[in-house]
């Protein structure tokens, strides 16, 4: 049986592309079940739409309080039953409601080599610190803000001429195919966590 994903993402919605793609070879081993945005406007929205899956909208400005929003996000993502949860470019922190639900099995992409250049400006604090060498994590995700297990990582170089854009979309090229051979490996495999090493397969 193909294991059941939910995405959520703010954004373009390219690293989802890249898992609704692989999804369509049924040796994937995973289909995505759903798709959740914190904004309407997000393309991740679009791309659900494109390919006929259900899509959700949890916006925080609709809550009295944070906590409120994420009992709201985590009950949407609960309705899909899913075996792991994908954050792919999800721009808001999640807290404990969602982790005592999907703790362990959630994962989060971000456009550094973490622990370095942690936060929403990643790929920005990367090039003002003046690296040669940056990249792309995939990592579960616990209370922490970008700290928790790693679960993956690969290496972008830095070109002299690089702004945040062109490196950010570099870095995405790279980003798509680490979070698809990842996300595919773990639903295959399996994974397991001792304390803050990840390791894929039995
Ligand atoms: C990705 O580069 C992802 O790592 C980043 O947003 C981009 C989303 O792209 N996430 C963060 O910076 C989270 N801190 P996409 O919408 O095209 O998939």
């Amino acid at each position: 049986m193909r294991a059941r994903l939910v995405v959520l993402g703010s954004g373009e919605g390219t690293n989802l592309q890249a898992l609704i793609d692989a999804c369509r070879d049924p040796g994937y081993g995973a289909r995505v079940v759903a798709v959740g945005a914190d904004r309407p406007a997000a393309g991740t929205l679009a791309r659900a739409g494109q390919a006929g899956i259900p899509a959700f909208t949890v916006r925080l400005a609709d809550y009295p309080s944070r906590e409120d929003w994420d009992v709201a996000l985590t009950r949407a993502c609960t309705a899909y039953a899913p075996d792991l949860v994908v954050l792919a470019g999800f721009m808001k922190l999640v807290g404990k409601p969602f982790l005592d639900r999907f703790g362990g099995r959630c994962l989060n992409t971000h456009p550094a080599l973490l622990p370095s250049f942690p936060g929403a400006h990643g790929v920005r604090d990367a090039l003002a610190h003046g690296v040669k060498v940056t990249g792309c994590t995939v990592f579960l995700i616990d209370e922490s803000v970008d700290a928790g297990p790693i679960v993956a990582q690969a290496c972008v170089p830095v070109a002299d001429d690089d702004d945040e854009a062109v490196l950010h979309e570099r870095i995405k090229v790279t980003e798509r195919a680490l979070l698809r051979d990842t996300v595919g490996r773990m639903v295959r495999e399996g994974w397991s966590v001792h304390g803050r090493k990840v390791r894929i397969g039995p």
